[in-house]
């Protein structure tokens, strides 16, 4: 990967200023950008993200045709919007680089919307990046050049970890695995309040219980980077016990694993179905 750039002054036009859109602009905020360098684009801004914008004073919704082109152009709303942002293509200049992390969008599908520009990021980041710890993969069309690769990971990188990915099919997969990813965890809490309710405990003390679990095995996996899951797994199963009980139906022929594949792949076939 590419060394950070510092972001500095860069001027960037953002489109969407939602859950991501916020994110990412919290993020390069602490990350060190000039207020002034940046503009929001978003018809109905929230309030948090009104009292941000008077607070530092970064221009919200000035007249297009005011702005300068960006050296960044970052896409943010939802896919189905696209052509209501094709009214930007005019802002966005040969050297602008445009980011989208629109899922299921390809880079042919936003540059045919920005004709006169060349350089396109697309990537796909989750929703932990509201507290800083993301994962965004990330693919560059061959026209982005060093700077601008470094300066996408670096705007990113602000939300957590950023994966470069070696061709743009990758994004899908990385929608499936964990732009989606946080849900199927939060379900699996959901799942283990609910079983832990069938075996007699109160619905708030299952849901206490089945919470603090994920959370700390979470933390506890965050803290272990150098240790597999698998091997942080077999960590806490005692041969013959009460977890190597519960994983002989959690590994069996129709565990987890079948289930998982099969939903990452019904997760990859709708970012498929979203281009165009
Ligand atoms: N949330 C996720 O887990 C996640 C993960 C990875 C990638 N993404 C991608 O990130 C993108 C944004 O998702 P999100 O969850 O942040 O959605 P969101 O919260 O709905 O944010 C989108 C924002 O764009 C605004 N908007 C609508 N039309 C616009 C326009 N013409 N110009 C400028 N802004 C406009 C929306 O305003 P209104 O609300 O008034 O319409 C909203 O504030 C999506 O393309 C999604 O695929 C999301």
């Amino acid at each position: 990967m590419s060394a950070a750039a510092p972001l500095g002054s860069v001027n960037i036009v953002l489109a969407g200023v939602g859950k991501m859109g916020l994110a990412l602009l919290e993020g390069w905020l602490k990350a060190g950008l000039t207020p002034s360098a940046a503009a929001l684009l978003d018809p109905h801004p929230s309030a948090p993200v009104q009292a941000l914008s008077e607070r530092l004073n970064i221009s919200l919704n000035p007249p297009i045709g005011k702005l300068k082109a960006p050296d960044v152009l970052v896409l943010a709303i939802k896919p189905q919007l696209l052509d209501q942002v094709a009214g930007l293509a005019a802002l966005a200049g040969p050297d602008t680089l445009v980011i989208s992390i629109l899922a299921g969008k390809t880079i042919a599908d936003v540059g045919a919307r920005f004709p006169a520009s060349r350089a396109f990021v697309r990537a796909m980041p989750n929703t932990p990046a509201a507290v800083g710890r993301g994962i965004t993969g990330l693919y560059a069309s061959p026209a982005v050049n060093q700077a601008q690769r470094a300066l996408a990971e670096t705007l990113l990188g602000a939300m957590g970890q950023v994966v470069a990915l070696q061709n743009e099919a990758q994004v899908d997969a990385v929608t499936a695995v964990s732009g989606s990813g946080p849900a199927y965890v939060f379900l699996l809490a959901e799942c283990l309040a609910a079983a832990g309710v069938a075996l007699g405990l109160e619905r708030p003390v299952a849901e206490q219980l089945a919470r603090a679990t994920v959370e700390g095995a979470g933390e506890l996996m965050f803290q272990s980077q150098d240790i597999a899951p698998a091997q942080l797994r077999v960590n806490v199963t005692s041969p013959g016990g009460t977890t190597a009980a519960a994983l002989e139906v959690l590994m069996g022929a129709d565990g987890l694993q079948p289930l998982l594949t099969k939903a990452v792949q019904a997760a990859r076939a709708r970012a498929q179905a979203l281009s165009g």
